[in-house]
């Protein structure tokens, strides 16, 4: 006899909420995911969300790679697989990472479930609850969740238009251990970076190499745009220069496809061991059927070829955007230029709050995503993301036009009204005082 099966009484409230473990309090939904579901909407033009637009990919190249794998090694291709990764993939990521200089043996590569499993699986062999990272200002709000679900402290270091400035990262590590706290690595993203949209200058590389060995700092350099760059020399990774100081992480999300959550860590011996026993008790091993395929397509396709498609299908939206900023905000508005990636970092006009002025802009049917969301510590609210990546340029266009009669009209007001007492938009970023209270 068929059971009635009846929903649950209540889902609003979490009975749970006493018996969870310390870390997860740090676990809270970032601001981009709360706003998919309203930028997901087709009237919204979302300069929101960070998705590759892969609307270029040849399909049909890769249904027949994938047939073929399922014909040719589908038994293999469907069964667990080396905690470390396909050896042959391996070797493919080696070839892969020559192109920013980076000499490395696949036996250093451990395949991980995107770049994003990279970061948690280093974070987790390094990190105890009260360790200091340090990231730059702003930084990925993705890695910036995991550091918190490992009850890590945040310390930022400013960055400029040429990406991380070597003497406020001298500056954080000093203050940071002059309070008697230990830094257990540098996270920095060089290259088209997320979400400031800036590069770290060539001639800064050596330098930030530098401090970090005179501070016998670890570097977690995160590169996923690395072969996005709108000029035809990709940058020379900092791994190309050190290798025992640095660990890369790398991804196929924006190069070829992210639905199959493909990335690698490379990393000194010893740690690459740890590692492995790290994706062992997360996952197993990476999965066999989706290494397969991204190794595949990079030896039946011209992968490369379509790198330097999507490379000029982005660099045609980074124009659309920059253009518009130029001809729409307001004067006092300013951005920079990305010379690759997906994103724009706007500073808005002096005392404008990017999160307090969201639900207008969405109403006005453009979402994009407040600075706040990239710092650890509250701050960021007079700057936002804006994503190229996804929008035809006319639609690009449209939002750029939408935000901006949303910001004439938050000047207008507090031309009229005046301004409102200053909140965070208008602090300025003090130096490091101490543990996170909300972490410690
Ligand atoms: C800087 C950075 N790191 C890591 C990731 C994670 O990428 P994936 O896990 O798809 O490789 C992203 C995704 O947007 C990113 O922007």
């Amino acid at each position: 006899m068929a059971r009635e099966v009846r929903p649950p009484t209540s889902t609003r409230l979490d009975s749970y909420v006493d018996r969870y473990a310390a870390r997860t309090q740090g676990m809270t939904a970032s601001e981009i995911r709360a706003l998919f579901s309203v930028a997901s909407r087709p009237e919204v033009v979302s300069l929101a969300g960070g998705m590759p637009n892969i609307s270029g990919l040849p399909l049909d190249v890769v249904a027949n790679a994938i047939s073929e794998l399922v014909r040719m090694h589908g038994p293999t291709a469907m069964q667990y697989g080396s905690g470390q990764g396909d050896p042959t993939l391996r070797e493919q990521i080696c070839d892969v990472m020559r192109l920013e200089g980076i000499d490395a043996h696949p036996d250093d590569v451990v395949v991980t479930v995107g770049s994003q499993q990279a970061v948690d699986l280093v974070t987790r062999i390094f990190c105890d609850p009260g360790d200091v990272v340090i990231c730059e200002a702003p930084s990925y709000v993705g890695a910036l969740g995991v550091f918190r679900a490992y009850q890590c402290d945040v310390v930022h270091a400013e960055m400029d238009e040429h990406g991380l400035v070597p003497e406020a990262l001298r500056q954080a590590i000093a203050a940071v251990k002059a309070a008697g706290r230990t830094i257990k690595f540098l996270y920095t993203i060089p290259n088209y970076h997320n979400p400031a949209g800036v590069s770290l200058a060539r001639g800064r590389r050596a330098e930030v190499l530098q401090i970090c060995r005179d501070a016998d700092l670890l570097i977690l350099e995160d590169n996923p745009y690395g072969l996005l760059g709108f000029d035809d020399e990709p940058y020379r990774a900092l791994r190309a220069d050190e290798a025992d100081g640095v660990i890369y992480l790398g991804s196929f999300s924006k190069t070829f496809a992210p639905g199959f959550r493909v990335g690698w860590a490379l990393a000194p011996h010893a740690v690459r061991e740890k590692l492995v026993l790290a994706q062992e008790s997360a996952t197993l091993c990476p999965p066999s059927f989706s290494q397969m395929a991204v190794s595949s397509y990079l030896t039946s396709h011209d992968w490369l070829g379509q790198v330097k498609q999507f490379r000029e299908m982005y660099r045609e939206r980074r124009d659309a955007m920059v253009d518009s900023l130029s001809d729409l905000m307001p004067a006092t508005a300013r951005w920079n230029v990305p010379d690759g990636g997906f994103y724009v970092w706007v500073t808005l006009p002096q005392g404008v709050d990017a999160k307090a002025m969201l639900p207008r802009a969405v109403t006005a049917r453009v979402a994009y995503v407040p600075g706040t969301a990239f710092f650890s510590d509250g701050f960021g609210a007079q700057s936002m993301r804006l994503s190229y990546c996804y929008p035809t340029p006319e639609r690009i266009r449209e939002g750029v036009r939408r935000l901006a009669g949303v910001l004439e009209a938050e000047l207008e007001l507090r031309a009229t009204f005046g301004a409102t007492p200053e909140g965070s938009h208008g602090a300025v970023r003090r130096g490091y005082e101490g543990p996170n209270t909300d972490l410690s």
